[in-house]
């Protein structure tokens, strides 16, 4: 049998790392119209980045790849960018930069152990941001407009973006014991999961997957807000407003990991190809990670985008535009290639991406495969042309046809492109 990808990973085929490329390209854009740098940052990190004390995400307590190759680090493979991050803003001491909030995005493959299906891998790319050093809903409201008019611009519509606060730790803190209150008595009728959180996380049990429709669940007090952290809600709103971003509010959008405070949003697809994996990205505030990563007290915010999922939706809603073309195919017809492969070369060394036929076949079978290419121009080197070192060129939009002397070949083809593009 012959070797196969591992479960829940995948190849990017030629024509889908086109795609992926062009994702990632547009997102580079965005990257720089907002004012953010891109970093890199190891695959794989001490366990401790990721994981916290009393963590209770299923991220890390189900999900990571930690091995240990000398059998006394603890390593994991890098399950989501924050904590990296992070940790590096921290190592590197960029919390002493004289020009606040740090911008840092990046484009990174992450790793989770998840049941695989449609939209979920155990290996995926991230294409996230993290805006560190302030908090400021002007902050909040721009780190959402960047990824949902990246979205926009790819021209995706089905798409809506859902906003929630968690509070500040004291509304949290009332909170989380209004739910176990409210909860305790109930602990039977929850899952497994759920029962579990209870007493560590029992906001967790709001969204649960198997949960989240039960009447208990769906009847479980609101949190009540402090004044500060109501205000500082209302003012992402009003935000969102000033820049265009629509937006539901979704008092149940608690989001899958343990680290968020304040705001926090997901983009949704509802395209119904996205099937049960609809949350295109996610991200929120987090006041304490760069103080727990052993870093001053300071806030940050960010998102990731699921580039899988995304490319899923992209795909159905038909966003993606892609005709591979080339600037010149050389059609030799001579038993020689010297001639014709030395005029390749020399395209290419102008920026004309070229091709050139290998295998000496008829001029019929050479022009099939420049219009399968989608070349723009088709040069043809006979005998003729290579003792009266000229090119035969063929401009497949015009349709002209024309004898070129080769030393001004690359000069005519620039006026060609030129003429073209006034
Ligand atoms: P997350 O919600 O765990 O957040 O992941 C963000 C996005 O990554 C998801 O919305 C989804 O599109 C994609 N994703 C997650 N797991 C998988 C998977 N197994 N297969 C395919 N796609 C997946 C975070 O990771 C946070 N670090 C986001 C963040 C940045 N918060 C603040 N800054």
């Amino acid at each position: 049998m012959p070797y196969q990808t591992v479960k829940g990973t995948y190849d990017l085929l030629p024509d889908q790392m086109v795609r992926f490329n062009m994702l990632a390209d547009l997102f580079r854009q965005f990257l720089n119209l907002y004012g953010y740098s891109e970093i890199k940052t190891p695959v794989f990190e001490y366990t401790g980045v990721f994981q916290k004390e009393n963590d209770t995400s299923d991220m890390v307590t189900k999900e990571m790849y930690t091995f240990s190759p000398n059998g006394k680090d603890s390593l994991t493979l890098r399950p989501e960018g924050t904590a990296g991050v992070i940790r590096s803003f921290v190592e590197n001491k960029m919390y002493a930069s004289s020009e606040f909030p740090v911008k840092l995005g990046y484009i990174e493959e992450m790793f989770r152990h998840e049941r695989p299906q449609k939209g979920r891998q155990r290996q995926f790319t991230q294409m996230g941001v993290e805006c560190l050093g302030e908090k400021d809903p002007l902050i909040d409201a721009e780190v959402i407009a960047l990824g949902f008019f990246f979205i926009k611009t790819l021209g995706l519509e089905s798409v809506k973006v859902l906003i929630n606060t968690l509070g500040d730790s004291e509304s949290r803190l009332g909170y989380k014991k209004d739910l176990i209150d409210y909860f305790a008595p109930h602990k039977e009728e929850l899952c497994y999961d759920c029962q579990n959180r209870l007493e560590k996380n029992p906001l967790r049990i709001l969204d649960c997957k198997i949960d989240r429709e039960a009447d208990i669940v769906k009847n479980a007090p609101k949190m009540r807000l402090t004044d500060a952290s109501a205000k500082y809600f209302e003012d992402v709103r009003h935000y969102l407003d000033v820049l265009g971003v629509p937006y539901e509010i979704d008092d149940r959008l608690v989001r899958g990991l343990d680290y968020y405070t304040d705001t926090v949003f997901e983009v949704v697809s509802t395209n119904e190809a996205s099937g049960s994996q609809a949350t295109i990205f996610g991200g929120g505030r987090y006041d304490d990670l760069v103080k727990e990563m052993g870093g001053p007290q300071m806030s940050g915010i960010g998102f990731a985008i699921g580039v899988e999922r995304l490319m899923i939706l992209c795909e159905a809603e038909e966003v993606f535009d892609i005709k591979k073309s080339l600037d010149c195919y050389v059609i030799n017809l001579n038993r020689d290639p010297d001639y014709a492969f030395a005029v390749a070369e020399e395209l290419r060394s102008n920026s004309f991406s070229t091709e050139m036929d290998y295998y000496r076949r008829s001029l019929k079978a050479q022009f099939r495969a420049s219009e399968r290419k989608n070349a723009r121009f088709v040069l043809i080197i006979g005998e003729d042309e290579v003792k009266d070192d000229v090119i035969t060129l063929k401009d497949t939009l015009t349709k002209a046809q024309e004898t070129v002397k080769r030393e001004e070949l690359v000069d005519r083809l620039d006026q060609l492109m030129e003429d073209y593009y006034e």
